[in-house]
């Protein structure tokens, strides 16, 4: 299903942020599930690659944060200065083996205590179990990788087209909306995946002047846009749509304090007021369908 098809029905779409991440670990099987059962449109996985070339489902470059990598490799922490201050661990200093030790799950809280960090592979086979939900992989940190000789975008495209996920059939059963904040990386899948739709991520109001989106046309079908931007620009959204361009925002969550009253308030007054396409949200349970 094409995208202007998936949007042509006017239908606002619900893009489950690192799955049902509200509610359960960021990027784990339980959190990918809980979005499905929560009638998301579409999961998110973030894409990040182990240093034998898997990619993998994780958010940031590094392991600490999400799991319990500073107590099985303390002696390993990666020789990199990074913007936060203390040791950190990059997932392309591991081989897949060594972080499938690691749990994935614990720190978010002890019952997910044992969770292991899936594949895309794994991702992708356990959304293909509920035909019509929909993949919204994220490319993450491309250039990270190629400074480490990793080509991030080649192993994505390998792994759609061994999974033939770029055929008409496969999008009808599974669409696929690829997005990056890397505009070579989707410039690239532009070319190499055409039948995939493909959405520009930013948080510079300087993307959505018309010019830039005109030029952002020529690339990608759609443009995300952090919240806070489109709340500064709201004419954007109209500008994009006469483009023929698709406009999705991030990030909706129930735990952040905003001036409305609920989530389901502030996403409503984003689709159905500003008329927004879709978004990303860490609480699918709130999604406000009309
Ligand atoms: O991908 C949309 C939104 O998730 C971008 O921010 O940092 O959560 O990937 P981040
Ligand atoms: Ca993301």
């Amino acid at each position: 299903m094409s995208l202007p098809a998936i949007h042509a029905q006017g239908r606002k779409q619900l893009i489950a942020h690192r799955g049902a991440s509200g509610s359960a670990p960021e990027h784990t099987i339980p959190s990918y599930t809980l979005a499905m059962d929560q009638k998301a449109d579409f999961v998110e996985p973030d894409l990040g690659v182990t240093k034998d070339n898997v990619l993998v489902c994780l958010h940031d470059d590094t392991l600490e944060r999400t799991t319990n990598i500073a107590d099985v490799f303390p002696t390993r922490a990666s020789k990199v200065e990074l913007r936060q201050p203390g040791p950190h661990w990059l997932a392309s200093d591991f081989t897949l083996a060594e972080i499938k030790q690691l749990d994935a799950g614990k720190w978010f809280n002890p019952q997910f205590a044992g969770t292991r960090m899936p594949t895309f592979q794994e991702m992708i086979d356990l959304v293909k179990t509920r035909p019509g939900t929909g993949i919204y992989p994220e490319l993450k940190s491309p250039e990270l990788y190629k400074s480490r000789n990793i080509d991030q975008v080649k192993l994505f495209v390998e792994i759609v087209k061994k999974n033939g996920l770029e055929k008409p059939d496969s999008l009808k059963a599974m669409p696929v909306i690829i997005q990056s904040f890397d505009e070579t990386a989707v410039r690239r899948v532009s070319k190499e995946l055409p039948t995939i739709p493909r959405v520009f991520l930013t948080s510079n109001d300087a993307d959505v002047t018309e010019a830039r989106l005109k030029a952002l046309k020529t690339f990608a079908t759609g443009i995300a846009p952090e919240k806070a931007v489109i709340a500064r620009h709201p004419e954007l959204v109209k500008t994009a749509h006469a483009l023929g361009l698709t406009v999705t925002s991030w990030t909706f969550r129930k735990d952040e304090k905003t001036s409305y009253p609920s989530v389901n308030d502030e996403m409503a007054h984003f689709l159905y007021d500003l008329g927004i396409d879709a978004l990303f949200t860490n609480d699918p349970d709130q999604f406000p369908r009309r």
